[in-house]
């Protein structure tokens, strides 16, 4: 069998497959369906400081090509996390990829300082590329300085212990310079992607679909564009771990970004048509590896690049 074995940062992981943030939550909806302990992780919807009712109805709408959110960052608050779900996925030895997000760079530190030392927290992923705000300059990933400070001072702030992660936008025109930035900051991994900013007119209202008018695009449409990230990144700075995600839905899928650098990826939509479609990744990765002639998942990372 392969050696599905891997790690975030210095986190080990038994397996290299996670759930995406946002997609399912804090994991309590997959229970039925998967062995929530036997993922690589959950990784949490993006937490803040306080709970936020997120951004104007309808919030979803789905594409032939994917799924277009204007969530806005909808969520209980850390309090609410550190009191329910987090104690729910620790009782069930379920690792957990904590998401933050925030306003300003004191709001991260803060979040990062309240999660030091929790237990089944693994790491942080820093969210710091939602397309669903206010306004565009809130989006710290598409400028490389701001991306720092945050990383910066969630790194200074977190537990040694936890990894930190940050969540790239794809809507940059060099994520190679973001990544770098990131990286020197502090960042123990990077997350690649968020979704990309895009807009659904009904043609028979003639308006917007969603409430927010603008929102992410993820699933199949995006896959290409985040296998490019996650190529260009790794290509660039080979010893930086990345988390992929955008559009996995088969093992093949999973496959394409392991060979391009990702040393562990997330499955987001593909759990709306599937919500087993974490386990059946993982196996059919193991499948394709094993197929390959691969005898461990680390063999196969960044091999496109040989
Ligand atoms: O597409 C997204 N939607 N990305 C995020 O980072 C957050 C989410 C939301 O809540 O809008």
């Amino acid at each position: 069998a392969v050696d599905m074995t891997t790690a975030l940062g210095t986190a080990p992981l038994g397996s290299p497959v996670l759930t995406a943030s946002g997609c399912s939550a804090f994991g309590q909806e997959l229970e039925p369906f998967v062995d929530l302990a036997g993922l690589g992780a959950v990784v949490t919807k993006s937490v803040q400081l306080r709970p936020r009712s997120g951004r104007p109805t309808p919030r979803m709408a789905e594409t032939p090509s994917g799924m277009l959110n204007s969530i806005g960052l909808q969520g209980p608050g850390i309090e609410g996390l550190l009191a329910g779900e987090l104690p729910w996925l620790a009782q069930r030895g379920v690792p957990a990829f904590v998401s933050i997000a925030g306003t300003r760079v004191e709001d991260f530190a803060e979040l990062a300082a309240r999660l030091r030392g929790v237990p089944g927290v693994l790491g942080l992923e820093v969210n710091i590329s939602c397309p669903n705000v206010e306004s565009r300059g809130e989006v710290f990933a598409c400028d490389p300085v701001a991306a720092s400070e945050v990383v910066s001072a969630v790194r200074a702030a977190a537990d040694p212990a936890q990894p930190v992660y940050a969540k790239l936008s794809p809507d940059v025109t060099d994520i190679v310079s973001v990544a770098r930035a990131v990286s020197e900051a502090g960042a123990d991994g990077l997350s690649m992607i968020n979704t990309l900013l895009g807009l659904v007119i009904d043609p028979d209202t003639m308006k917007p679909v969603l409430g927010g008018v603008t929102g992410g695009l993820s699933g199949p449409a995006v896959r290409p564009v985040a296998v490019r990230c996650v190529w260009q990144v790794h290509a660039a700075l080979p010893e930086v771990p990345i988390l992929g995600m955008g559009g996995i839905r088969t093992g093949l899928d999973a496959l394409q970004f392991v060979l391009a650098g990702a040393s562990a990826v997330s499955v987001g939509t593909a759990v709306f048509h599937d919500p087993s479609a974490t386990a059946r990744v993982h196996r059919e990765l193991a499948e394709a590896l094993a197929a390959r002639g691969f005898s461990s998942l680390r063999e196969a990372v960044g091999y496109a690049h040989r």
